[in-house]
């Protein structure tokens, strides 16, 4: 059984997407032991405390850069001796001594299809409005592992929406949260338990 640790930021939506998919059995090899967030204020806290997972706040603010934060951020992860480590809505670049003591063992949703609207400055809504800005008329998220590059690790898995007329950036982050990630980020994971996602020459497959 992997241990999974999810790192949150704010709402908290597709941890919840990962705690409903562990109690209808869908999570095979794998159980949420430890959830991190980086502001105590995150309502994904709540969403972990009403589930019964242990919670840990490492307050972004509280660390003068990235570096010691991130440092934390990795004596944490090993005191839970995590297996998987899941960013669900995690908003911040985490350095490369994280990325590095992980690799292809940290997973992340991005609210766009890589390789656009990604990279520094593209999380959360900022996203979207770009997406809508630009006029692209298909749009989705995309699942990959993390490097210590920014939205640049191999692609597990992507989904797509297509964009409205009418659309607003909060209008378009529903439709990509409800179609894409809350699906595909939990059935990502498990087929990361079970062993069924591998890496050749930097790319990820999935063993169908
Ligand atoms: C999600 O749309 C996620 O893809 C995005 O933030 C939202 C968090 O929602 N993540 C990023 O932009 C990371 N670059 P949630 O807290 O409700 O899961």
């Amino acid at each position: 059984m992997k241990n999974i640790v999810v790192l949150v930021s704010g709402g908290g939506t597709n941890l919840q997407a990962l705690i409903d998919a562990e109690k209808r059995g869908e999570i095979r090899n794998g159980k949420i032991t430890c959830v991190i967030s980086s502001k105590d204020s995150a309502y994904a806290i709540e969403r972990a405390a009403l589930a019964g997972i242990p919670s840990v706040v490492i307050p972004r603010a509280a660390f003068p850069d990235n570096r010691s934060y991130s440092q934390e951020i990795l004596r944490e992860l090993q005191k839970q001796k995590a297996d998987l480590i899941v960013l669900a809505g995690f908003m911040i670049i985490l350095d490369e001594c994280v990325t590095r003591a992980y690799p292809y063992q940290i997973i992340n949703v991005h609210p766009a299809l890589i390789p656009s609207f990604c990279g520094e400055g593209f999380y959360g809504l900022r996203v979207h409005e770009k997406a809508l800005e630009y006029g692209v008329k298909v749009s989705g998220a995309t699942i990959h592992f993390v490097n210590e590059k920014a939205d640049a690790g191999a692609i597990i898995m992507q989904g797509t929406v297509a964009v409205e007329n009418d659309d607003t950036p909060q209008t378009l982050q529903r439709r990509i949260m409800e179609n894409v990630e809350w699906k595909l980020l939990p059935r990502a994971v498990s087929l990361f338990c079970e062993g069924r996602i591998s890496v050749r020459d930097g790319k990820a497959y999935v063993d169908l």
